[in-house]
């Protein structure tokens, strides 16, 4: 069944009743303050880093499930009703229920008893704050009095502390309360700057800040005493759980109306301003609230909300008009034009930190993520991909391996991680060539970056992608295929880690490095990538580079094709012994996904017919109602040579789930071989437009793809888990758009090369692209799957498929008839 609709001129999810499957989240935010938000406004915001600079606390795998918002609680003063107009925490009966997630906002809107709420909540564009608008209307025919109170729960910064050292935290936290405003200044006395502060546009008629104060002793957030006795105790915090909330009375005539305006916002200030009055012996200081006072001004009247909306509304409509979609298939319409390219953006900014799956303490920036994730925007914001191409390079080391993570305040390398996922330094190359082929923009190849972070020894970002291009070469192993290191793509293939520790982690465990073990997912995306750095060569005349790199990428095929073929399929890998794994020869993991869509995407066995068979093999042994499983038959044991991936239950995450993340490398590979109606089914089959009536199975937003599907193997198949944050994001809108609909960023221009299912009689899609607007229009009543007969550009007939670059800020008319 539906719990919501998409609008698509809105361009919303339409949430209609507030107890779906698990909670349905947005993101609000789009550089640098974020607030995950649910469909009962559950979640939570922090400043730049989800671990260190949390403002408000969550508890994640909680039951209830999703508690921790900024949550209002209304009484009705005629009666004592009490509720959550948001549903969450107490569960309330409503006569009205509506969220709508949009691009960069959410608005939930309800009713109980004539009385009407809506919040609107978002981050305006520049600032460090979320905005909560809210609004009461009495519908009803009589007066009403009604007492709004605001509730939010500090987090003492940093979320990781904040959830383990009690023994600290309790007797730490600190608060100031001056008129409508909460001021939480936990730790401001000693080496934080900064403060946040939580504040209403209207006057209050109490406040509390101490959490058991407001809630009463054992009570749990559904049932908060202050809110049940209509009164505000006026509590300031002293240690233990500094919360804040507002009290405000609202006199309400027949069918009127009234708003407000709650800001959560985050202040920080130079180190010697930072207090209003210095704390003296017997009484704390007061902090300087000049930066608050300036961010409260700002949002203080409902107009002012209004207006940072209607901005931020205008943000996310231009920067989607760069990519639009126009077809019959309305699913695949509004998931590439809206729904795909956001997510895109999120992933960006989020990388794999904050979802409701990731808890936002445990990871960084990772490099081979982030590289992926540009894909999904830099035709969007191009100039934050160059910026981000540049951090991460910089945490290359001199020899081309790379840190898998790095800490998104600092910038720097993540320790703990480490270094040793040869894939990584490959993925700098994908993402730089992605951006030139976007950008035109060849100037990045000069800039100066650091290797380890260290500026002395810092070289061009061409040498760094030369670094990365013979970092495989370099380390290859017995069949000249390139050796895995801790694992490639597949973080759970760890040959070389042997471990038998309980709770070890399989990524960080000391290392064999057998020298032995080698991957041939490695080795395709070295073919598919090595032809960019070839072509990046040439067009920098560096024309002495290219000869001896055309050599190894001819190498790599060769090795893929001597000891990567196993008869039906590619292999998948080599273990530290020189077994084989993904082969016929094994009695679980026969076969894999990864090494059949990428060399395929690769181009190997295209010309004898291995290509098909591969893919013809995914299809016959992983293929599933909702989408293509990692590998077959799953691992029942775990493998002491294999690692985490057989450590996970059948048919869950790595061992034989639906990995989001590669199916559209299979789709890509199938329009290879141009067979369009395979490609778009593989497309379909994970794409959750596709399977919002099936909501209950799959559990997870319909409007996001999800890393995981639950496979076959899996007793609750079809469901799926950690949505949002994924490289499924970038991945799918690639295959969509440049590969399926085929609207190509390619080094000289906007190639078309649709590759569609024969049923599909033509589709539209505008694109911006270097300067210039490209409005294409797609003709298939030859009903095939690929082929373009003829393309007409502005009127006149093209010679070929490149649409050349103009450059001209121009809008250009193209007509394409396949056949
Ligand atoms: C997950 C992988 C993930 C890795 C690193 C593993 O537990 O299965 O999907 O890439 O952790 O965070
Ligand atoms: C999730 C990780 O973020 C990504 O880097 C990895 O490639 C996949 N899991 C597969 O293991």
């Amino acid at each position: 069944m539906q719990y919501g609709y998409f609008d698509d001129d809105a361009r919303e999810y339409v949430i209609t009743r507030p107890d779906t499957p698990y909670p349905w989240i947005n993101y609000l935010g789009c550089n640098d303050f974020y607030g995950l938000f649910s469909n009962t406004s559950g979640g939570y915001c922090f400043y730049r880093d989800a671990r260190m600079l949390r403002l408000t606390r969550y508890r994640y795998n909680n039951v209830p499930t999703d508690v921790g918002g900024r949550y209002f609680y209304l009484r009705d003063s005629k009666d004592g009703d009490v509720w959550s107009p948001s549903w969450m925490p107490m569960k309330s009966k409503l006569d009205r229920y509506e969220c709508r997630h949009g691009m960069g906002y959410s608005r939930i809107a309800s009713a109980r008893n004539g009385l009407c709420f809506s919040q609107t909540s978002f981050v305006p564009l520049g600032d460090k704050c979320e905005v909560h608008k809210v609004t009461l209307t009495n519908e009803s025919k009589a007066e009403k009095n009604i007492d709004i109170f605001s509730f939010i729960e500090f987090c003492l910064w940093n979320a990781n502390d904040d959830m383990t050292n009690f023994q600290r935290n309790f007797s730490i936290g600190e608060v100031e309360v001056h008129g409508s405003s909460i001021y939480h200044k936990t730790e401001y006395r000693e080496r934080r700057n900064h403060y946040a502060v939580w504040a209403v546009n209207e006057p209050v008629a109490g406040f509390d800040t101490d959490r058991q104060t407001f809630l009463g002793l054992y009570n749990g957030f559904d049932s908060p005493q202050v809110v049940f006795d209509g009164k505000s105790k006026n509590s300031v915090a002293s240690g233990w759980a500094p919360i804040g909330s507002h009290h405000i009375k609202v006199k309400l005539k027949a069918g009127e109306s009234k708003a407000y305006v709650f800001v959560l916002g985050f202040c920080e200030n130079p180190e010697d301003q930072k207090w209003e009055k210095p704390a003296a012996p017997g009484s704390a200081g007061v902090i300087n609230k000049k930066p608050a006072n300036a961010l409260l001004e700002k949002y203080s009247t409902a107009e002012a909300a209004d207006k940072a909306l209607a901005a931020l509304n205008e943000y996310w409509k231009n920067l989607l008009s760069k990519f639009t979609v126009d077809a019959e298939d309305k699913k695949m319409a509004r998931m590439a034009g809206i729904w795909n390219q956001y997510q895109c953006m999120v992933t960006f900014n989020m990388s794999r930190s904050a979802s409701y799956f990731e808890s936002g303490i445990g990871r960084g920036m990772g490099f081979r993520d982030s590289n992926q994730d540009l894909l999904g925007f830099v035709h969007l914001i191009p100039e934050r991909a160059r910026e981000r191409i540049l951090d991460i390079a910089a945490t290359q080391f001199p020899d081309g391996s790379a840190y898998h993570q790095y800490q998104p305040l600092t910038k720097r390398g993540n320790n703990d991680i480490g270094s040793g996922f040869n894939d990584d330094p490959l993925w700098l190359i994908f993402g730089v060539a992605s951006y030139i082929k976007e950008t035109g923009d060849y100037s990045i190849l000069d800039e100066k970056v650091p290797f380890d972070n260290n500026e002395a020894i810092a070289d061009t970002l061409f040498a760094h992608l030369k670094k990365s291009f013979y970092y495989p070469v370099l380390n290859a192993g017995p069949h000249g295929l390139p050796l895995i290191g801790r694992a490639d793509w597949n973080d759970c293939l760890n040959l070389n880690c042997f471990s038998k520790t309980p709770g070890e982690s399989f990524q960080t465990t000391a290392n064999y490095e057998s020298g032995v073990a080698e991957s041939i997912l490695i080795a395709a995306i070295f073919a598919f990538v090595g032809p960019d750095f070839v072509e990046i060569c040439k067009r920098t005349n560096r024309n002495e580079e290219v000869a001896a790199a055309e050599k190894a990428i001819a190498n790599m095929i060769d090795a893929v094709n001597k000891h990567g073929w196993d008869g039906d399929w590619f292999l998948r890998a080599y273990d530290a012994h020189g077994k084989k794994i993904g082969s016929k020869e094994c009695e679980d993991g026969k076969i894999y996904i990864e090494s059949n869509g990428f060399s395929v995407m690769a181009g190997i066995g295209l010309e004898d017919g291995r290509a098909a068979k591969a893919l013809d093999s995914v299809k016959e042994h992983l293929d599933s109602p909702y989408g293509i499983v990692l590998l077959q038959p799953a691992y029942k044991d775990y493998h002491i040579e294999l690692g985490e991936v057989s450590s996970y239950p059948p048919g869950y995450k790595e061992n034989a789930g639906i990995f989001c993340h590669n199916n559209p490398w299979v789709t890509i590979a199938e329009t290879k071989l141009g067979r369009g109606t395979r490609a778009f089914e593989t497309y379909t089959k994970i794409c959750p437009a596709y399977r919002e009536d099936d909501s209950d199975l799959r559990r997870m937003e319909p409007y996001v793809y999800a890393q995981m599907v639950a496979g076959k193997d899996a007793v609750n198949h079809g469901e799926a888990k950690n949505s949002w944050l994924t490289g499924t994001a970038a991945w799918t809108f690639v295959s969509i758009t440049q590969y399926i609909l085929g609207v190509r960023p390619v080094f000289d221009g906007l190639l078309i090369d649709p590759c569609i299912p024969s049923s599909m009689k033509g589709y539209s899609v505008t694109r911006h692209f270097r300067g210039a607007d490209y409005h294409v229009k797609v003709d298939n009543s030859a009903g095939v799957e690929k082929g373009v007969k003829s393309v007409t550009l502005d009127g006149k007939p093209l010679d070929g498929n490149l649409l050349p670059v103009f450059g001209d800020g121009k809008v250009h008319q193209v007509v394409v008839v396949m056949g």
